[in-house]
């Protein structure tokens, strides 16, 4: 397959509908001399934690090369890019706004409206600086007050640039994966630890909201989760209650606070010290109204019931991506269909969908068909989603452009532009091509 179709007559085909391409500061800025240090450079410098043992000094070299990246961006005709602010480029240790940082996004802000390329602007892609890590990041209260206060100068500075603006990127990463089970920074574990930073998170962006509301009332202010369906092995009772558990604990934490101002009913069953520190009024703060809710979908996971914990995760089979997730489009429109019907939400935007493929670079020419079948299997699963029923207003590849993938480097290739690390030289791979050539046949 070399082409992304659709049904003409869908909305996704319409021009109405937003296609975009999605990138993440610490993932391709390097820069790191104009910024203070986060949490990801300090979690790269230990051994062992990130597989090839690479950081984000220099990454994508984005920093220096934007206004080639944003003609790259402009060159695939979308309509929008979606970016995260990274907070120790903006705002000083004393926490003033640090001009150096805000003008290098006020350029590719004013680029972008040049171009008339919607920015949908990320306060928060978990790059939380060091010195508040060092006071406790997400574990201290304290961090929510310092994020609602950045959000309130970069949404001051920043005018009337944004399109929309995403408070947070996937809390369930920043919290489970940073703070429970240590993969991704800071490396802490507990679940203690993780159900006390997720509630701070879902704090912290309840705060933004007011303020972003405030600041910027004409643009689209929400947040970004992240959904990983989870599926029953079987069909037997306890196991079925198994991935029930598992998706109230991976997805439904993230997601049920911001509407139903309350967290699932498991909560109960989790041993007293892993019950978040919620304050009186923290629920009202949280589940305050947003313009949209970003949807990030790769994957699903299959649980079962086990002895002496609350289920058991199986490894992925089936057709598998590079990064060894399972290819399993029909999850990302069951998972659509089920939070319209659990949840009454506002429009949807899906804010990061891709593969990482082993992607190979011959003369000039990445053919990645296989990411290509990926996009095209997914957009179809949507598409079916908006056909039943569901209010979805756009869609952003992840990622424009091959980056640091987290734990594992550079490693996993995510783009839909290649990027030789050496020569800092981008190409468009076939997906690219694809992607681009099916925005601008929309009638
Ligand atoms: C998501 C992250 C994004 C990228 C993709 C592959 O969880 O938001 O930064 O790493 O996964």
């Amino acid at each position: 397959m070399t082409k992304l179709t659709l049904p003409p007559q869908s909305k996704m085909s319409s021009n109405e509908f937003i296609y975009g391409v999605a990138t993440a500061a610490f993932q391709i800025e390097g820069g790191i001399a104009d910024r203070l240090p986060c949490i990801w450079d300090t979690f790269c410098a230990q051994p062992n934690k990130i597989v090839d043992s690479s950081n984000g000094d220099v990454a994508c070299d984005h920093y220096n090369k934007w206004q080639d990246d944003i003609e790259l961006i402009s060159s695939l005709d979308v309509d929008a890019y979606r970016l995260s602010i990274s907070w120790p480029r903006v705002i000083t240790e004393s926490g003033e706004l640090n001009e150096t940082g805000v003008n290098f996004y006020l350029n590719i802000l004013d680029e972008l409206q040049k171009r008339n390329i919607k920015a949908f602007v990320t306060l928060y892609h978990w790059d939380l600086p060091q010195h508040l890590e060092n006071k406790g990041g997400w574990l201290n209260r304290e961090t929510c007050y310092k994020f609602k206060e950045y959000a309130d100068l970069i949404s001051k500075a920043f005018g009337d640039r944004v399109y929309s603006y995403a408070t947070l990127n996937e809390p369930f990463c920043s919290a489970y994966l940073g703070y429970e089970v240590g993969v991704h920074a800071p490396g802490k574990t507990g679940r203690e630890n993780g159900k006390k930073a997720a509630h701070h998170l879902l704090l912290a962006h309840g705060l933004a909201m007011e303020v972003l509301n405030k600041n910027s009332p004409d643009s689209l202010n929400g947040i970004v989760l992240n959904f990983t369906p989870t599926y029953a092995v079987d069909d037997k009772a306890e196991n079925i209650e198994a991935a029930k558990f598992a998706d109230d604990y991976f997805n439904q934490w993230y997601i049920k606070p911001l509407f139903d101002g309350k967290y699932p009913d498991i909560l109960q069953q989790l041993p007293e010290n892993c019950h978040p520190d919620i304050h009186v009024g923290d629920m009202e703060i949280i589940s305050h109204p947003i313009d949209f809710l970003g949807v990030n979908f790769y994957t699903r996971l299959v649980y079962k019931a086990v002895e002496g914990d609350f289920f058991e995760e199986l490894s992925p089979t089936g057709q598998l991506t590079d990064i060894g997730w399972e290819i399993y489009p029909q999850a990302f429109s069951d998972l659509l269909l089920s939070l319209n019907k659990l949840y009454d939400l506002p429009p949807i935007y899906i804010t990061e969908n891709g593969a990482a493929m082993a992607d190979k670079i011959v003369n000039n020419e990445v053919n990645d068909i296989d990411r290509i079948d990926y996009y095209q299997q997914h957009l179809l699963a949507v598409n079916e989603a908006i056909v039943q029923g569901v209010d979805v207003h756009g869609y952003f590849a992840w990622s424009l452009m091959d980056n640091f993938e987290w734990a594992e480097g550079y490693l996993k290739r995510f783009g839909i532009v290649y990027v030789d690390y050496q020569s800092q030289v981008r190409t468009i791979k076939a997906s690219g091509l694809a992607y681009k050539d099916f925005i601008s046949n929309r009638k």
